[in-house]
């Protein structure tokens, strides 16, 4: 992966670049303290950047794998050899051994994978169409569900958020950062707490260098002092993103959610998920059907390259969890709002 400094400032809704045939990633692995891009000009790059956390978010990885598509066939045609189209068949499958539990990977490449067939003396264009098509649309759906939950928030609070859930890990605005922007413009976030997400510290690092850049009011908490803030009081929700959310409700997103919303319950939090419906999948029944990325030991073993743990100590390191649909109060997405999913399920906001 070739790295190039940036010349203009980060920007968390330009999380992902295509400039001249080339995709350009803004790299989530040193942000925000270094703001460099990462360049991808085939398929097994922009797999090896998603795989690498360079961008991550179950949106924006869909919308990534949606280029790589487009730099798959480039590539391929250039080759000028007559089986192109079973090598861009291999670099999908490529693109979608990236990353296991985000959805949005696989729904992207599925609805590009349908173009493929198409006259190979437009499809490079017919593609990109449809790649820039995906992202337009992520950033529709983004700032329809931010005034869809924060309609939710009756009345100023502050809230928890947890990971990130922005412009970093979408199109642009956001999930659940995006009802958190929206209720804000509204007056209805008084404060937002943000999990620092260990290991990779998505809200330390990321999630609050957006909200900063957004004049938001935000405090880093350490991902065990979640419940003692619903204690103290004050908290009104606890509003995350998802990777893929199964037919019953249930939903995965990064690991820490599950034991969020065990304390929401518990201190009387109303919790909201908020994803857009290429985030649905009613291909799984419920949460245990869903594939549960596990990462390296040395995620959890090491910080910042120092080792932290005890020579000897082995790492359980699962990066996802399900939260059961019981524990949510309401799934926003773009095209409506679930209350009390455990009752209904999603299946009827797909209609
Ligand atoms: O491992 P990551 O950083 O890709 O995990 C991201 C999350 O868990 C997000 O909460 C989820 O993808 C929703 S992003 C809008």
């Amino acid at each position: 992966m070739e790295v190039i400094n940036l010349s203009e400032a980060a920007h968390p809704d330009h999380a992902i670049k295509w400039v001249d045939s080339e995709m350009l990633l803004l790299d989530q692995r040193v942000m925000p303290h270094v703001e460099r891009f990462v360049r991808c000009t085939d398929a097994q790059q922009t797999a090896e950047a998603i795989t690498a956390m360079v961008v991550r978010g179950a949106p924006a990885i869909g919308i990534t794998a949606a280029y790589g598509v487009v730099l798959s066939v480039m590539h391929r045609l250039a080759e000028g050899k007559s089986n192109w189209r079973d090598a861009v068949i291999t670099d999908l499958e490529t693109l979608a051994a990236s990353r296991p539990t985000a959805v949005n990977l696989f729904w992207a490449i599925d609805r590009m994978r349908k173009l493929i067939d198409e006259d190979s003396e437009t499809l490079v264009d017919r593609l990109l169409i449809e790649a820039r098509q995906i992202h337009q649309e992520d950033l529709i759906a983004n700032r329809l569900m931010g005034e869809l939950g924060s309609a939710c928030i009756t009345e100023p609070t502050s809230v928890i958020t947890h990971c990130n859930a922005g412009g970093l890990a979408t199109g642009g605005h956001g999930t659940a950062v995006g009802v958190i922007r929206t209720a804000f413009q509204r007056g209805k976030i008084e404060h937002v707490y943000a999990d620092e997400t260990r290991p990779w510290l998505q809200g330390s690092r990321l999630t609050a260098w957006e909200l900063v850049h957004s004049g938001i009011p935000v405090s880093v908490i350490a991902d065990s002092a979640a419940s003692a803030r619903m204690r103290e009081g004050g908290i009104g929700w606890v509003i995350v993103g998802s990777d893929r959310i199964a037919a019953n409700g249930d939903v995965a997103n990064k690991i820490g959610t599950y034991q969020l919303a065990v304390a929401a319950r518990h201190h009387g939090v109303k919790f909201m998920v908020v994803a857009p419906t290429s985030t649905l999948d009613l291909n799984v029944s419920c949460g245990e059907e869903i594939p549960i990325e596990t990462r390296e030991q040395s995620e959890i073993l090491q910080c910042g390259g120092a080792n932290i743990g005890a020579k000897g100590a082995k790492a359980w390191n699962p990066v996802f969890d399900v939260t059961p649909a019981e524990l949510v109060d309401v799934i926003v997405t773009e095209r409506g709002v679930i209350r009390n999913p455990a009752e209904k399920g999603i299946r009827a906001i797909l209609r």
